[in-house]
């Protein structure tokens, strides 16, 4: 949203009486992303906010970042009077509520007095401080800027009704609750908190940590004014922060409204996937009122609880919950009770879960656009979920499979099941093949192991289901041994695809897609640090 009216004037020209009107008009102003600002010196701080103003004109200056808050003021003032389109919150949180102010409380009060002089609009105050104010006092600061009266519990999500009753026996503009999420559930609490008093008071809500993203993405449709957001990846304020310039561009929280779709993918962990970049790109590129989150789901009771009452309209799962979530669906297609797993669940109007798997379609489309796959003789190595998926799937398509495991009696039962052939891994050097798919966990997160050695690869093509690192051990070997490769980020964006046509009815922009894969995997593999990365293409 563009400020038309400056909230600065409206702030400036509100006092004690008639500021809840003035709040509520600035409520209506505010940009739906306050950025937090930090930095170790006044100078860094306000220059961050100089570069911002324009993409994100809602800050907030962490005053209590800075090891001398008072010799900002000045500053602080030069910048509010050349940015009048900017609304700016004061914020001096002390050490006791969780920020970096050393100060009593008496020099917290008169800085926030000093940076609304200074020109910012609105001012944050703790309800631990407002605990200990005069009445006037607050009333005064009142006079000069709105107040944010916030809390924050840097434990969990629990008892917000009670925490907002104690909070609105002092008078504010803003009442702000900040939670931690602890399951994905409270993200649920958070929400229906701020819809059941969003009529009575100007809130804004949220849950911090990772599993706090639903509530930062989607709490604004549910009554919060507005949300937090990180300047950059290396400068978040709070636990779980997202930049802000994911939540516009990737999320494009200023579209979320009350139709918006809502799309994730659940595992554990989450963080690594690469779902969220692609889905988010594809929704946009066709148009669709939907956005996608990635939900860290410890257990599938709170994924299941979350996903009834956000509600969530699909859902991608990843490991560890691709089988375990089978019990829990009212109905799959044949193919995935086949496949004993699950990648795709779509729900529908009367709430009801309908699961898919389109793993097999991230192998079988990819090996389709190269060569036939009628008798086409394949290897897949590996008997695990992506190994059954392949399997099956390549069954479907009238190859013949060989199936080679670590453990041989787990090979064999899948090869029962689906009516192809184990082989020994001694007889792999006397056997050419079609192709060779490694549905392994061999060679993730590293370019040092490789399932197979040199000598064992004989194939036109070789496929690696690993889609990080880009070009494993695997596919290094396999084009020195002059086969034809394909990498693991072409079946990631294959089975997404799929998801994607089957939530939204929509042919999905593959190469749109492929492109943000590999770009992430590049910028992945240029960052590398030696931290393991999670990287199976499911
Ligand atoms: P996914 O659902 O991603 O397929 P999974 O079901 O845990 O994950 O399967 C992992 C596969 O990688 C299994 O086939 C496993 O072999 P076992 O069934 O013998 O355990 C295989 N795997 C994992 N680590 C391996 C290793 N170091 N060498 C060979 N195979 C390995």
């Amino acid at each position: 949203m563009h400020l038309e009216l400056r909230p600065c004037n409206i702030a400036r020209s509100m006092t004690a009486e008639n500021n809840h009107y003035g709040s509520r008009l600035l409520h209506l102003r505010l940009p739906r992303v306050c950025v937090a600002i930090a930095g170790s010196e006044a100078n860094e701080m306000l220059e961050k906010a100089e570069a911002l103003a324009r993409d994100n004109p809602f800050i907030e200056l962490r005053l209590d970042y800075l090891p001398k808050p008072g010799l900002a003021l000045g500053k602080i003032r030069e910048f509010t009077e050349s940015h009048p389109h900017v609304a700016v919150i004061g914020t001096c949180r002390r050490m006791a509520s969780g920020g970096r102010f050393r100060g009593p409380i008496s020099s917290q009060l008169d800085l926030l007095g000093k940076v609304a002089e200074a020109g910012c609009q609105l001012v944050d105050v703790e309800i631990q401080t407002a605990a200990r104010l005069r009445p006037a006092q607050l009333d005064k600061l009142r006079s000069k800027a709105a107040v944010v009266l916030s809390f924050h519990d840097f434990r969990g999500t629990q008892k917000l009704d009670e925490t907002l009753k104690k909070m609105t026996a002092y008078p504010a503009d803003f009442y702000k609750i900040v939670s931690t999420a602890t399951s994905l559930f409270d993200n649920v609490s958070m929400m229906k908190f701020l819809e059941r008093h969003q009529d009575a008071h100007s809130l804004v809500g949220l849950c911090m940590g990772e599993q706090g993203i639903i509530s930062r993405v989607l709490a604004a449709r549910a009554g919060s004014a507005f949300t937090f957001g990180a300047l950059s990846a290396d400068e978040k304020t709070a636990p779980g922060q997202v930049t802000a310039r994911e939540l516009r561009m990737t999320y494009r929280i200023d579209q979320v409204d009350a139709a918006t779709k809502v799309y994730g993918v659940a595992g554990d962990p989450i963080e690594h996937s690469l779902s969220p970049a692609i889905m988010n790109a594809a929704l946009q590129r066709e148009n669709v009122n939907g956005v996608f989150l990635a939900l860290h789901a410890k257990s599938l009771k709170d994924l299941l609880a979350c996903v009834k009452e956000i509600p969530i309209h699909g859902l991608a799962i990843t490991m560890p919950h691709k089988q375990a979530i089978l019990p829990h669906l009212d109905n799959t297609d044949p193919f995935t009770a086949k496949i004993g797993a699950c990648n795709t669940i779509v729900r529908s109007a009367d709430g009801k879960l309908y699961g898919f798997n389109t793993d097999t379609s991230g192998v079988v489309r990819p090996l389709e656009q190269r060569i036939g796959l009628q008798d086409a003789k394949i290897l897949v190595l590996g008997a695990g979920g992506a190994a059954r998926a392949a399997v099956f799937g390549l069954k479907d398509r009238g190859a013949q499979v060989f199936i080679l495991n670590r453990h041989t009696e787990k090979g064999k039962k899948l090869a029962r099941q689906a009516k192809a052939r184990t082989m020994k891994r001694l007889d792999l050097k006397k056997l050419d093949f079609d192709v060779i798919i490694n549905a392994t966990s061999v060679g993730m997160g590293n370019t040092r192991e490789s399932p197979l050695n040199a000598e064992e690869i004989k194939a036109k093509y070789v496929f690696d289901m690993v889609y990080d690192p880009a070009e494993t051990l695997l596919l290094k070997l396999a084009k020195e041994r002059g086969c034809e490769v394909i990498a693991g980020s072409e079946m990631f964006v294959h089975q997404a695809a799929r998801q994607f046509e089957i939530w939204t009815g929509k042919p999905a922009p593959r190469e749109d897609m492929l492109k943000i894969v590999t770009q992430a995997l590049g910028e992945r593999a240029a960052a590398r640090n030696g931290t393991k990365l999670i990287s199976k293409a499911s």
